[in-house]
């Protein structure tokens, strides 16, 4: 199984991936993971642009180059854990991204679609701590750990991330809207679009997702 979750930052697509991933026995791969383990040091690539302008365009919220993101993903499509398959959370982000996977021989059996009202993505992504050591993503109110301030899994101190100000997630909104929305009617057209509404509760959107995927 090979999928793409898409949404609006804040939809929860790095919740659902990792959860359906443990489900159908897949990788989880998220971009912003990537590049957050590499603009943090634990990763090292002589041929890449400076870590700090990658940083710095990430904490303004702007995207990184097309051709950055695609070598770093491609190293990890072609690693081992991926040969059952794939749940991508946050590429593609524009058409050309889809184009550029696409013309590299990659396909998706399903693009699932988690739509979010925008007022409603702003509480989420202030509301969010992560653990930087195992990726756990939590909320203050929606979903907090068992401990507060510490991740659940690891124990390790929960982080605030340093794009989720007001002023990096409203450009984030701005370019979801202008640059990566318009990839739902790409795959709406290819007949792999599967849309879910994201406002109730995780589990329960999880089991929607399941069962638009069960004819996959
Ligand atoms: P990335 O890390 O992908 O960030 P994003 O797309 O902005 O998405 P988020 O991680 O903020 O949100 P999410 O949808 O995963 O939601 P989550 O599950 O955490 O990218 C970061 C940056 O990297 C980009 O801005 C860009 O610079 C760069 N980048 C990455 N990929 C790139 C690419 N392909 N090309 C170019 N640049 C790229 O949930 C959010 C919060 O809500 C959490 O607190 C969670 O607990 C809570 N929550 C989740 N579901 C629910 C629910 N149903 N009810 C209540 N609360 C919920
Ligand atoms: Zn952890």
């Amino acid at each position: 199984m090979k999928l793409t979750i898409l949404g609006a930052p804040g939809a929860g697509k790095g919740t659902q991936a990792r959860t359906l991933a443990e489900h159908f026995k897949i990788a989880h791969i998220s971009t912003g993971d990537i590049l957050r383990r590499f603009t943090g040091g634990e990763v090292s690539d002589d041929t890449m642009p400076e870590k700090a302008e990658l940083d710095e365009i990430m904490r303004k919220g702007d995207l990184v180059p097309d051709d950055v993101i695609f070598s770093l993903l491609k190293t990890r499509l072609e690693s081992d854990d991926c040969a059952r398959g794939y749940v991508l959370d946050g590429f593609p982000r524009s058409i050309a991204q889809a184009k550029l996977f696409g013309n590299e021989g990659y396909r998706f059996d399903a693009a699932v679609s988690i739509s979010v009202r925008d007022e409603i993505i702003v509480e989420r992504i202030s509301g969010r701590t992560a653990c930087e050591h195992c990726g756990r993503v939590y909320h203050r109110i929606y979903h907090p750990p068992k401990n507060e301030g510490d991740c659940d899994e690891c124990g390790n101190e929960l982080m605030q991330r340093n794009d989720d100000k007001v002023q990096s997630v409203v450009n984030r909104l701005k370019i979801y809207h202008e640059v990566t929305k318009p990839i739902i009617e790409f795959y709406r057209a290819q007949g792999i679009l599967y849309e879910v509404d994201g406002e109730g509760s995780v589990g329960d959107i999880t089991e929607s997702i399941k069962a638009l995927l069960l004819d996959v």
